[in-house]
């Protein structure tokens, strides 16, 4: 199983944090869900159903006789943008906050219900006019701006799947993620504010698509006002476009099975997996944890989900579940220490945000930054935490809850993957006694475990392989294109069952524990990297001929990428000059988050006789251990070569 150091120190804890009794009194869910779930789960999920609006009603809520390809709410037909946006209104909460926005440079601006159904409508209505149609993939790549969530759910509203890519990736990443997915038509910004600096998205876009030839137009939202290169043939400004549009646009009903968006996520292998969600199943899946894990109150509540729109977490609780509920939300665009380190507590203050969710890293950097920063402003309007991403180490947990939390709001650990669609683990925050570094248990309507390699549940406090024996109705129905790989990775290694890649054990109380990947994928800051996927941008290089990478604990990012290459004979003998222009390219290949922390040039790797890297020495090596059994090493003098370099570096 997984050598993750962090088993250890995780799984035992004795504190825990009962929920406050104003705050149990209150909740949207109570110990009852669990019992109702129990005793039906499809007739629960029939009933959760019923939070979102269906033009057609589902006549089956689940078909499952072919596995492991489920069907939600069969025979339901229903928008998920006019869900989001324009019911609310007709419901007559046009004047309601969806989105308050803060651009970094504090620029503002806010957008209510009304705003957000006439800037939608008219999106959608460009779309049209240019030739978008349904089942039509769009590629969005753009800054946190609230552009992005037009473009979203214009394309929502047309049934044209959204592929929406980090604005952190490169050109390559880009080209990739775009052809896998038979894009024809791009949205993008001319650049966006990060670090108090420009960035750069169209020049990406240009780069990207000298190798996407099937793409007919780019559209371009106008944010920093940079200069940039313009293809006449391809490209048009969104205000030019979408400015002129009729405000009047009628959604349409699509089948709950009908494709909402793709988001790329890395496996294990170097091409990254195109995780594919549906309609109906995952609208219920989002607005039914927004409301039963973040105890929404969409009329008091401010939302702020700290996360970026290119990230699973940024489409289920930036956009879909909190709009599905009505509620109003926090969308920031910068990063948490510019202009300085108190902005997201400054933001907290100027909209008395209720409830905050984040990731682990962006705790631990707080911490680093010390208790005075939050100490300075006024943070008595929140009333719940929640943490997303990455294994929470409990004394983040703890200075999460006191020093932000000021001991009153529970804290939410919630686990799931781009591939669940929404939250499968986690307290519940009214009826939950938590425990600072367990997600605690599956939600009502879910059947996790912890089996062991013979696919028998582990005895309470043992460790295992996290799976889900039932679906869920926001699960990933398929990679797209690849329905070979989709029953492979999560299906093959127990019969009908999801295995999700991550270590777990179960507590004596029953309660979970997610240690992290069992798998080649990295967890860096709350961002999948899979390794393969940097040996190859490494191997790509001209002076590489072997590369391998492997995930170190790091303090502030989870895990750090450790690089260890070799070099051809015809490249020079390494140095600071190989490695300097080795992270770059990895940069440029992938994008600043896949920049390994270290390289260290090896005069070979470890492999075992029948030719495997054997990445687990490497990992003894890079976390500073003592190296572990060489015995199956075809040549063990390898690992005394790569220590002795990694001391003298
Ligand atoms: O290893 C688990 C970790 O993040 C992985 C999923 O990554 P991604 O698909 O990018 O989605 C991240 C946001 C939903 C998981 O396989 N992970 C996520 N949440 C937790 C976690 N590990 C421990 N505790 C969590 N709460």
């Amino acid at each position: 199983m997984t050598n993750n150091p962090t088993i250890q120190e995780l799984s035992h804890e004795d504190r825990s944090f009962p929920p406050p009794a104003d705050f149990a009194a209150a909740a949207n869910a109570q110990a009852v869900e669990y019992e109702k779930a129990a005793a039906d789960r499809i007739g629960y999920w029939e009933e959760q159903a019923q939070r979102i609006s269906w033009e057609t009603p589902f006549d089956t809520v689940l078909d499952w006789s072919d596995r492991p390809f489920a069907k939600w709410f069969v025979g339901g037909r229903l928008n998920a943008a006019y869900n989001c946006v324009d019911r609310h209104v007709e419901n007559g909460l046009g004047d309601r906050v969806a989105y308050y926005f803060e651009g970094e440079s504090g620029d503002t601006r806010t957008i209510t219900y009304s705003d957000l159904l006439r800037e939608v409508s008219k999106a959608a209505n460009a779309l049209t006019e240019l030739g978008v149609k349904t089942g039509d993939r769009v590629a969005i790549y753009m800054p946190m701006i609230p552009e992005t969530v037009f473009a979203m759910l214009a394309c929502a509203r047309l049934g044209a799947p959204h592929t929406v890519i980090f604005g952190g990736f490169s050109a390559s990443a880009i080209a990739d993620r775009v052809k896998d997915c038979g894009v024809e038509f791009v949205i993008t910004a001319d650049g966006g504010y990060r670090k108090g600096k420009l960035s750069a998205l169209k020049s990406v876009v240009d780069e990207a698509m000298e190798d996407c030839p099937e793409v007919r137009n780019v559209l371009v939202v106008r944010r920093t006002g940079q200069d940039v290169d313009w293809n006449d043939d391809r490209d048009l400004w969104w205000h030019e476009v979408v400015d002129r549009q009729p405000e009047i646009h009628t959604p349409e009903a699509f089948d709950s099975e009908h494709p909402l968006y793709i988001m790329y996520s890395s496996g294990t292998t170097g091409k990254p997996k195109g995780i594919m969600h549906t309609t109906g199943g995952y609208l219920v899946g989002t607005s039914f944890t927004h409301w039963a894990v973040f105890d929404i109150k969409p009329d008091k509540d401010v939302f702020w989900t700290a996360a970026d729109i290119g990230w699973v977490t940024g489409h289920s609780y930036i956009v879909y579940g909190p709009l599905a509920n009505g509620a109003t939300s926090v969308l920031y665009e910068g990063t948490p220490d510019t202009p300085h380190r108190g902005r997201w507590w400054e933001i907290v203050q100027k909209y008395k945000v209720s409830i905050l969710y984040c990731a682990p890293t962006a705790i631990r950097s707080f911490m680093k930054w010390g208790r005075d920063i939050p100490a300075q402003y006024d943070l008595s309007s929140l009333r719940l935490l929640g943490s997303v991403g990455e294994p929470i180490n409990p004394e983040a947990w703890m200075w999460y809850r006191e020093h932000i939390g000021g001991n009153r709001c529970p804290v939410v650990d919630t686990w799931w993957q781009t591939e669940n669609g929404s939250i499968l683990i986690s307290p519940l925050p009214g009826v939950t006694e938590t425990k600072p570094g367990s997600a605690m248990r599956p939600l009502p309507g879910i059947v996790a475990d912890v089996f062991d390699d013979e696919g028998n549940s582990v005895e309470p406090g043992n460790g295992g392989y996290l799976v889900v024996k039932e679906p869920w109705p926001s699960m990933l129905r398929t990679l797209w294109g690849d329905e070979e790989r989709f029953k492979k990775t999560y299906w093959s290694q127990y019969p009908e069952v999801y295995f999700a890649g991550d270590g777990a054990k179960i507590d004596r109380d029953g309660d979970f524990w997610v240690l992290g990947r069992v798998d080649d994928v990295l967890n860096v800051s709350g961002h999948r990297m899979s390794t393969a996927e940097i040996e190859s941008a490494l191997v790509a290089h001209p002076k590489v001929a072997e590369a391998a990478v492997v995930g170190a604990k790091d303090e502030m990012t989870g895990q750090a990428i450790e690089a260890f290459v070799i070099l051809r004979e015809s490249a020079d003998d390494g140095g600071d000059d190989v490695v300097n222009d080795l992270r770059s390219h990895v940069r440029s290949s992938i994008g600043p988050i896949a920049t390994p922390r270290s390289i260290m040039i090896v005069p070979d790797l470890p492999k075992t006789r029948s030719g495997k890297i054997m990445r687990r020495l490497l990992k003894d090596v890079a976390e500073n251990r003592e190296v572990g059994d060489v015995t199956t090493l075809a040549d063990s003098s390898v690992m005394d070569l790569i220590q002795k370099g990694m001391k003298e570096s």
